[in-house]
């Protein structure tokens, strides 16, 4: 798959069958997270990978109703902001930082046939304060969003081009 077919044909993907990612595979979807550009190269996330379906269930519980494809989950990864290695002139860079890894994550799942859903976490403050204390992660580490992983279960419904001219202005507005 070209990256133009993986940008277009990636969808959120809910329901998973139970077939597990392996460590080889967390590993290239990780990669591709860390992969991605950051204000000033400060590569300003950190990620907690969690399989354990217990942990799993607890996570959802702690992002409420939205995040209840993380039951059937393989896999959830937490991509969290790391303020102490954010720029520090401009430290709001961090969430810019944690969107583009979340993204990569979520193409990079898609590239290897794995299902992904992004679950929204910040600027929720409760579903961060209470992923937080799920984690007791430390006061620098600032949960931005949470994906779920699995195999698909069922073919996505594939979307025609969504481009919308009326949102793009050439040379002035
Ligand atoms: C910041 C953000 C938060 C989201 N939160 C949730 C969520 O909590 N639960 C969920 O099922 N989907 C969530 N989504 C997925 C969106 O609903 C989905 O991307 C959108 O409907 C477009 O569908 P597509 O991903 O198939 O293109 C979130 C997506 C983003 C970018």
């Amino acid at each position: 798959m070209d990256a133009m077919e993986n940008i277009l044909t990636r969808r959120s993907v809910r329901r998973y069958t139970d077939r597990p990612i392996s460590e080889e595979t967390l590993h290239k979807l990780l990669t591709a997270a860390m992969s991605g550009p950051s204000c000033v190269n400060a590569r300003d996330w950190s990620f907690l990978v969690v399989r354990d379906r217990e942990t799993l269930n607890r996570m959802a519980d702690a992002n409420g109703r939205p995040a209840e494809p993380l039951r059937g989950a393989a896999a959830g990864i937490l991509v969290c902001g790391d303020l102490e290695r954010a720029f520090p002139r401009a430290k709001e860079y961090w969430v810019v930082d944690g969107a583009i890894a979340a993204e990569n994550l979520c193409l990079a799942a898609h590239a290897l046939g794995i299902g992904s859903v992004w679950l929204g976490t910040w600027p929720q403050m409760d579903r961060v304060q209470r992923q937080r204390e799920l984690f007791q992660l430390p006061e620098h580490i600032v949960p931005h969003s949470l994906i779920a992983l699995g195999y698909p279960a069922g073919e996505p419904e594939a979307r025609g081009e969504i481009y919308e001219a009326d949102r793009v202005h050439f040379e002035r507005w």
